[in-house]
Parts: structure tokens; C-alpha cells; sequence
């Protein structure tokens, strides 16, 4: 490997950075005695539902189970149909498929690369329960226009969090919109834990209670379980971790926003899309993604200067071999299946210094 090689994500940095700190809580937690749902995960809870600017937050596993206990929390049960997109991480789909409903695909608009409004209307069916938005690389989505579209069809919107903590429409969280949010903590997100987690939001008394159940074997009460639920625990050790790390977000994200700025600034001059500036909303570049129809040759190019690239992702979800030809929407999602021969991600995270995000603009004006 390069010897100054600049990957495209470095949670190591953080943890190490901190080290004293994150050792200081873990001593803490096992000097408590409490190492399941104590009062690290409470803790987090609190902090966590005031940052979003919601009433309730729940713990739990990791994003894909967030998605999958929040649609069941909403009410979700086999064969109702929840429409989502095809250009997510697979988790999206398939916590569908955990609890028993079907997904329904639409296509993304290119512009936020999130799901196109119009798509949905023609995809609503008399199954039809739940819209998953996903704010795709950290861009919100069009959620107002969904909230209304779900609104007029009597539909819940779960809004997929899991690449946008602090991302805004018209200064207002995303998460805070829909009747339930997901978030996942995975070591690389803008909020990443030194492993997985993952948590649902909601302003729902009635969301909320169901999701607190369904993550503990369906109890409201220890030892009576009043709903088939799962052991889906956010961990009291990442609590105390995520605990740290939610102080720094905000500041983060606006290094993400000062990189991706600094980026977008050379691209145009190299036939290069960097991402489309939206107005009303915050983008945090959880990716900074760029389109290109040379994007291989590009990437071959940066990783011979010792920079990183990666694929978000290198198939969009209906083609992928578990999924392919069997999900309805997949036929036709065009925007979906030009964009992903197009994109490559950049090195993004908010420990780039000064120097590298130099290398890194550098050496793609040198390419050509
Ligand atoms: C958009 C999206 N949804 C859901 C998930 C699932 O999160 P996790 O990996 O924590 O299960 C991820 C993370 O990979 C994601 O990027």
C-alpha cells in the first residue's frame, strides 16, 4: 500500500485521538456493574431524541434492525408493502423483508439522488403501508413532498437515517419528519460507535412503546412478552462511546460541508458532477460522491496517487443476485441503474487535514 495512502473512511482516527476518553467511560460501565441497558443507553436515549428534536429515541442493534423493529412498531405485517428505493445499502430492503412485508421499488430523482415523489404516486397500491425515504451519502431527501403524498394516502413515512445524522430540510432535523426514523451507528457513519448500533426515533407515544417492547422480546413488563419481539439491545459500552461522539456532530459535519466545498470547487473544471446543491436542505456528506462516465479510469488513476475510492455501491439492490428479477418496481428504475455506472466516492471524513484534501484535489486536477 501507498506509503501516505488516504482511504475513503478512517474511524480509527477518532478513537485514537480519544483514546483516554473512550477508556475512561469503558472503566466507568464495568466498574458499574450494569452492562445491559443501564443508564449509558438511557443517557444516550435523552441526548439523542434532543438532538433530532424528537420525543423518543430507542437503542438498539444496528440500522438494519432500527428499520426493521420501527416498520413493525408502525404497525407493519406480512404482505403489506412499503416502498423504498433500489440505490441504498441492501439493509434497506432487506429489513423489510425480515418482517414479512414486501418492497416495492421506486426510482431516485438525480438531482438529491434520493427517491423521486412522482415515482411513489404511481407505485401506491391498496397494500401499500409505509414510505422508506432513504437520505442517501448524508442529502435529505424531498420529505416534505413524501409527507404529503403519505399524508393524502393514509401511508407512515419511516425516514432511513443511517448516512444523514444532522442533515436538515428548512433547518429542521431529518429523522424529526417522518412517524418514525432508523439510524445505524456502524464505525463509519457520521455517528459511528467501535461497533454496530443503531436506534429508532419517533414523536409517537404509541411508536415508541411498541418499539421499546419489540427490541426486548416483546416485554413492556420484565419476563411477559405481549409482542413476538427480537433481542435487539443497543449495547451499554457503544452507548457510553456514542455518548462522546454526539458532542463533536455538529462540528464534524461542518468539516464534512468545509471538504466537500473545497472538492466541488475542481470538478466542474474536469467534466467531473460533483453533488448537486439542493436549496433548504444540509447536506452532511456522510459520501462525497462525484458522477462520471470515466469514473474507472479515475479511480484506477487515484489509487495509483495513493488515494482511496470506493463504489456506493457497486449494484443497486435489484440486481443484486438475492433480489434480482423479483421485486416489484425493479423493472423500471432507470435513473437508479445510469447513476450507479457513474459514481465514485472520495475520501470523506472529518479528520482529512488541510494537507491531504490538497493531495487528493491535486491529483485529480492532474488527471488527463
Ligand atoms: C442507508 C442505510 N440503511 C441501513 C443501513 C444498515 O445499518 P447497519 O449496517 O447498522 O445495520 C445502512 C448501513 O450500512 C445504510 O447505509
Amino acid at each position: 500500500m501507498h506509503e501516505k495512502f488516504i482511504p475513503v473512511a478512517n474511524p480509527k482516527l477518532r478513537f485514537v485521538e480519544k483514546k483516554n476518553e473512550f477508556l475512561k467511560v469503558a472503566e466507568s460501565v464495568i466498574e458499574s456493574g450494569m452492562y445491559i441497558l443501564g443508564n449509558e443507553v438511557s443517557s444516550f436515549e435523552k441526548e439523542f431524541a434532543e438532538y433530532i428534536g424528537v420525543k423518543y429515541c430507542v437503542g438498539v442493534a444496528n440500522g438494519t434492525d432500527a428499520l426493521a423493529i420501527a416498520l413493525k412498531g408502525l404497525g407493519v405485517k406480512d404482505g403489506d408493502e412499503v416502498i423504498t428505493v433500489s440505490h441504498s445499502a441492501v439493509a434497506t430492503v432487506a429489513a423489510i423483508e425480515m418482517t414479512g412485508a414486501v418492497p416495492v421499488l421506486a426510482d431516485i430523482e438525480p438531482d438529491t439522488r434520493c427517491i423521486d415523489p412522482e415515482k411513489i404516486i404511481k407505485l401506491i397500491s391498496s397494500k401499500t403501508k409505509v414510505i422508506i425515504p432513504v437520505h442517501i451519502y448524508g442529502q435529505p431527501a424531498r420529505i416534505k413532498e413524501i409527507i404529503a403524498i403519505a399524508r393524502s394516502n393514509g401511508l407512515k413515512v419511516l425516514e432511513d437515517c443511517a448516512q444523514a445524522h444532522g442533515a436538515k430540510v428548512d433547518n429542521k432535523m431529518v429523522g424529526s419528519f417522518g412517524d418514525a426514523a432508523a439510524f445505524s451507528f456502524y464505525p463509519t457513519k457520521n455517528l459511528g460507535a467501535i461497533g454496530d448500533g443503531g436506534a429508532v426515533v419517533t414523536n409517537s407515544f404509541d411508536v415508541f412503546e411498541n418499539v421499546l417492547a419489540l427490541r426486548q422480546y416483546g416485554w413492556h413488563q420484565r419476563y411477559v412478552s405481549d409482542l413476538p419481539g427480537v433481542n435487539s439491545r443497543l449495547d451499554e459500552l457503544q452507548a457510553a462511546f456514542l455518548r462522546i461522539k454526539l458532542k463533536d456532530l455538529d462540528k464534524d459535519n461542518s468539516r464534512r460541508n468545509e471538504i466537500a466545498e473545497k472538492y466541488s470547487l475542481v470538478m466542474h473544471k474536469l467534466d467531473l458532477e460533483p453533488p448537486k446543491k439542493i436549496p433548504s436542505t444540509y447536506h452532511v456528506y456522510h459520501l462525497y460522491v462525484i458522477e462520471s462516465e470515466k469514473r474507472d479510469t479515475l479511480a484506477k488513476y487515484l489509487n495509483s496517487k495513493g488515494i482511496g475510492t470506493a463504489l456506493h455501491y457497486p449494484l443497486p439492490i435489484h440486481l443484486q443476485p438475492a433480489y434480482k428479477g423479483r421485486i416489484r418496481g425493479g423493472q423500471s428504475l432507470h435513473k437508479t441503474e445510469l447513476l450507479y455506472t457513474r459514481i465514485l466516492s472520495l475520501p470523506m471524513y472529518p479528520e482529512l487535514s488541510d494537507a491531504q484534501v490538497s493531495t487528493v484535489i491535486d491529483s485529480i486536477k492532474g488527471w488527463n
